[in-house]
């Protein structure tokens, strides 16, 4: 089923003081909440392991941030793999988040453009991500920043238990 979404853009500019950093352990518990007010899951084990994976001081791994100072807005997650499913390195960005009062103000087109400069800095020249479908608000997110089909297509089957 087609996920539904609204486009109400409210006449507020994107805000000037919006900055844009790597993540630090200590922004955890803002990350768990902010993906569990977007999915209705709380999964702080999952996050947890994902910044053990994402947030140090690896050069092909980025774990980033937006924030103000009230606090977080959004986050966005991407490594530079390599020759998996016989492709050359690349960017993929593999998670994005930005709480809902922020939205329409630009906040994700900051983070995919600061995740951009990363990978191009880390050497690659190609961006990837994969997502659903039907999520018609991820799709014309990543639309409007340029992304289109790329060269693979994902197949599965299900495995007798
Ligand atoms: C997708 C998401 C990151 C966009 O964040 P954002 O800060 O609102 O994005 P921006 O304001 O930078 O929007 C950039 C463009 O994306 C498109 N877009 C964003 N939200 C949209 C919406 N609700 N409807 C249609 N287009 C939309 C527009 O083209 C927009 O440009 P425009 O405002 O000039 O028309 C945010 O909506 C979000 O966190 N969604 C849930 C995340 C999610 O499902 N993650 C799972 C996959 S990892």
């Amino acid at each position: 089923m087609a996920m539904s979404y609204q486009k109400t853009k409210s006449p507020q500019p994107v805000p000037g003081d919006v900055r844009i950093r790597a993540a630090r352990p200590s922004d955890l518990a803002v990350v768990v909440a902010l993906d569990a007010e977007d999915t209705g899951i709380s999964k702080p084990a999952y996050w947890k392991s994902r910044f053990e994976w994402y947030v140090g001081r690896r050069p092909d791994r980025f774990f980033l941030v937006a924030e103000r100072s009230e606090g977080m807005l959004g986050f966005i997650v991407g490594e530079v793999r390599a020759w998996e499913f016989g492709s050359p390195p690349s960017g993929w960005i593999f998670a994005i988040g930005v709480s809902q009062e922020a939205r329409l103000h630009g906040i994700g087109s900051m983070l995919f453009d600061e995740m951009c400069v990363r990978f191009r800095k880390a050497g690659v020249r190609q961006v990837r991500t994969m997502l659903a479908k039907d999520n018609q608000l991820i799709m014309s997110f990543f639309r409007s920043l340029g992304m289109m089909a790329g060269p693979f297509i994902q197949l599965e089957m299900g495995l007798d238990p």
